[in-house]
């Protein structure tokens, strides 16, 4: 097990969005999990929903397909309970997507579906272009996960397990795998990634969840600050180049607190916007860290980020583009941002890059923090 060290720790096309949320106010309540039913898939499989309720108003709704965050919701400086992630009250839109999702066998992007340990090389589905995303075809935010609660006297929370075959999606070895969602009083939801295998195979896992803690408009506006100072840089296809560059003066740079659209206009990437890994400060590698400090001005809520991960996905929701249909209509482009803790992009092809391979009698377990705060809170 890895040390928990640090736990204390625009609109550009007026859209009309409005992530909704119900008007009650924070009270000190106690803390619960509800089972409900969420949908039912095409195929005729049930899919449960899990609510984590913390009784200081900030509540996580988790559902089996996928291992998927559903709905968060966290109160505002005035107290005000609200929506803090996108998502739906339907299977449906969750199908052949990744928000909210876990996702894996390996998150982000692997270099033309091919990788090699040792002399064996593996081929993967080609399924962004020329390159291999998310997992694959059916990827873990694809399956339906078993769940299990959890009621302790500080945190409630839901354990998910599933299994990936031997040469599932073109990966080596069958793995299994166990995710633990947790939320305490203090308003930290922690996210646990376990993984083993019985053979030599490359794992990384994060989940997808999109953000807007305003609730409403785009997320531009919000103001981010990374606990980092370099990048990898990636070609058209969004693959590192392999370099590791500086932040300084570029689009990426958000060591001090940054409206996230600041650089877009220096951007030259099409959809605009930031799809980038972000190269996390560490400690010593393997004690949580922080990642990121949001805050969005209006509503005064914050979020806090802390990993165990080496790098953070940092992705402004350039390509939503209104296919999925949210409680609130359909998500359009910057309507919803995502740091999605992990390895960087193309790993097992960048020797020089923090190694993602697990072999047999490894444990794979990496942590997650989100912590939902408001300004001047103390
Ligand atoms: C990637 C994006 C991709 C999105 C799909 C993100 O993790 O970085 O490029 O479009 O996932 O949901």
């Amino acid at each position: 097990m890895r040390s928990v060290k640090i736990l204390t720790s625009i609109v550009l096309a007026a859209a009309v969005f409005h992530l909704g949320g119900s008007d009650a106010m924070a009270k000190d309540k106690p803390m619960k999990i509800e089972k409900s039913y969420f949908d039912t898939t095409p195929q005729g499989t049930k899919i449960d929903a899990y609510t984590l309720c913390n009784g200081q108003g900030v509540t996580v709704k988790l559902v089996t397909w996928g291992a998927t965050i559903v709905q968060i919701t966290a109160p505002d400086r005035d107290g005000k309970i609200g929506n803090v992630a996108l998502g739906s009250d339907k299977i449906a839109p969750y199908q052949g997507d990744y928000q909210g999702s876990i996702v894996g066998r390996y998150a982000n992007r692997i270099a033309k579906g091919k990788f090699s340990i040792g002399d064996n090389e593996y081929t993967l589905a080609k399924n962004n272009g020329e390159n291999h995303l998310h997992g694959g075809l059916v990827g873990f935010n694809q399956k339906i996960w078993k769940a299990k609660t959890i009621k302790r006297k500080d945190f409630v929370g839901v354990e998910f397990t599933t299994t990936s075959a031997d040469m599932e999606e073109g990966y080596p070895g069958n793995m299994t795998i166990k995710v633990v969602y947790t939320l305490d009083k203090e308003n930290n939801l922690k996210i646990e990634y376990f993984a083993k295998t019985d053979k030599t195979t490359v794992v990384n896992l994060t989940n997808h969840v999109y953000f807007n803690l305003a609730g409403t408009g785009t997320i531009l506006d919000h103001i981010v600050t990374l606990n980092a100072d370099f990048y990898t840089p990636v070609d058209e296809g969004l693959i590192p180049t392999g370099e590791i560059l500086s932040v300084k003066g570029t689009p990426f740079d958000f060591t001090k607190p940054n409206r996230i659209g600041h650089g877009f206009d220096k951007l030259n990437n099409d959809p605009k916007g930031i799809d980038h890994n972000i190269v996390l400060k560490q400690c010593a590698s393997s004690d949580m860290h922080q990642v990121a400090t949001v805050l969005e001005p209006k509503s005064g809520r914050v979020m806090e980020v802390y990993t165990t991960q080496p790098g953070v996905q940092f992705y402004t929701g350039n390509f939503l583009n209104g296919a999925f249909v949210g409680r609130e209509g359909p998500y359009q482009q910057y309507t919803g941002f995502c740091l999605e803790t992990q390895h960087y992009p193309d790993s097992p092809n960048q020797p020089h890059f923090p190694s993602t391979v697990l072999k047999p009698g490894e444990k794979y377990n990496e942590v997650t923090i989100y912590k939902f705060t408001v300004e001047n809170a103390d």
